[in-house]
């Protein structure tokens, strides 16, 4: 299995998701990382560790969907079978999402459905919320929306910052989102309307 994550910022999760390729505990082909952002630390991360990688730039495009045309033909290209959104903040079109049918996955940073968007982490702590965590879904046309294939959750303590708890949230994220890609990878994963089914591991076919 060949898989490319996508990502637009530090790349703390692609970081989790490498360190799992080399230890074993992913067995697939990490082919190539994409960002929308040439100052993006996961781009470096990608170098570092001696990965593919492309800057694809928004300004050279005249609307979303002929950007996610273009990643979508270099995905087909690379043959790529697993997309992982890992950080990336740019919402994908309808044309992309429909063109990589289950096969796009996403890591959020709370407890699916609550604290969808950008700052789940902020929303979750500023509510008050005692317990959040992390999510690893499918992707599908809505945002942050698609079935949930894993989650972790992360307690709220009163000591708690915004910042502590944000190392916590990340740390469940590094722990289930490689999982959920090995998952991916052993065929494991099967969806029924919103929920997924993990199989065992005997009933798996591995022909990705
Ligand atoms: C992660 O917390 C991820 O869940 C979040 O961006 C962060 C990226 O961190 N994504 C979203 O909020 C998407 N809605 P990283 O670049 O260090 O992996």
């Amino acid at each position: 299995m060949r898989f490319a994550v996508l990502a637009s910022g530090n790349g703390t999760n692609l970081q989790a998701i490498i360190d799992a390729v080399k230890k074993g505990e992913i067995a697939a082909e990490l082919a190539l990382v994409v960002s929308n952002s040439d100052k993006a630390y996961a781009l470096k991360r990608a170098e570092s560790a001696g990965i593919k990688t492309l800057f694809l730039s928004p300004k050279e495009f005249t609307n979303p969907q002929s950007y996610d045309r273009q990643l979508s033909i270099t995905l087909k290209e690379e043959k790529i079978d697993l997309i992982v959104l890992a950080g990336y903040m740019r919402l994908l079109t309808p044309y992309f999402v429909k063109a990589f049918p289950q096969k796009i996955i996403n890591v959020h940073p709370s407890l699916l459905p609550s604290f969808k968007g950008l700052q789940g982490i902020k929303d979750a702590f500023t509510y008050g919320t005692k317990v959040t965590g992390a999510t690893v879904h499918f992707v599908d046309e809505m945002m942050d929306h698609g079935p949930i294939i894993l989650q972790e959750p992360v307690r709220v303590s009163e000591k708690d910052t915004l910042e502590t708890l944000g190392t916590k949230i990340h740390e469940a994220e590094h722990k289930i989102l490689p999982k959920a890609i090995q998952l991916f990878a052993e065929g494991r994963l099967k969806v029924k309307r919103r929920t997924v089914v993990i199989l065992e591991k005997e009933h798996t076919n591995t022909s990705h």
